[in-house]
Parts: structure tokens; sequence; C-alpha cells
């Protein structure tokens, strides 16, 4: 696994990235980050948004690869 440039999805969980990358925000403002392993939000539910605070794991189930909010 290449750690420097790698998008990882996993169903149930949140989006992984690694490397160096742009976020850009609603407002149009970017931040770029570098050498870095972040976990992305894809529930809706974190408190710490664009960022996964692991509340996806009390909140969705997967059924036939579908996700379900409970
Ligand atoms: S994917 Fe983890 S809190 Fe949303």
């Amino acid at each position: 696994m290449n750690k420097n440039k790698e998008v990882r999805v996993v169903l149930g969980n949140s989006i992984k990235v690694y490397g160096t990358y742009t976020i850009v925000y609603p407002d149009g403002s970017e931040e770029e980050i570098t050498d870095s392993k972040r976990s992305f939000c894809r529930c809706g539910f974190t408190k710490t948004m664009p960022f996964c605070d692991n509340t996806h794991r009390s909140v969705i189930t997967w059924n036939n690869l579908k996700g379900h909010h409970k």
C-alpha cells in the first residue's frame, strides 16, 4: 500500500486519505494537507466536519452493502 497517494473507501466507515491534498471548504477557502492521514466523514453525523469522529459506529448499520441509518 502506497500511503503517499492513496484514498481508502471502506463500506461502513469513513474515507481515509493519505498523502498531500487540498481541502476546499464551502466558503471557498482552501487548506493544504501534507504528509498526513485523515479520515473524512461520509455519514454526516460527525461533530468535527469534515473529519470523522467515529460517530458512524453508533448511527449506521450496513445491510447488503447499502448504508442505513438506525
Ligand atoms: S463517517 Fe465517521 S463520523 Fe461520519
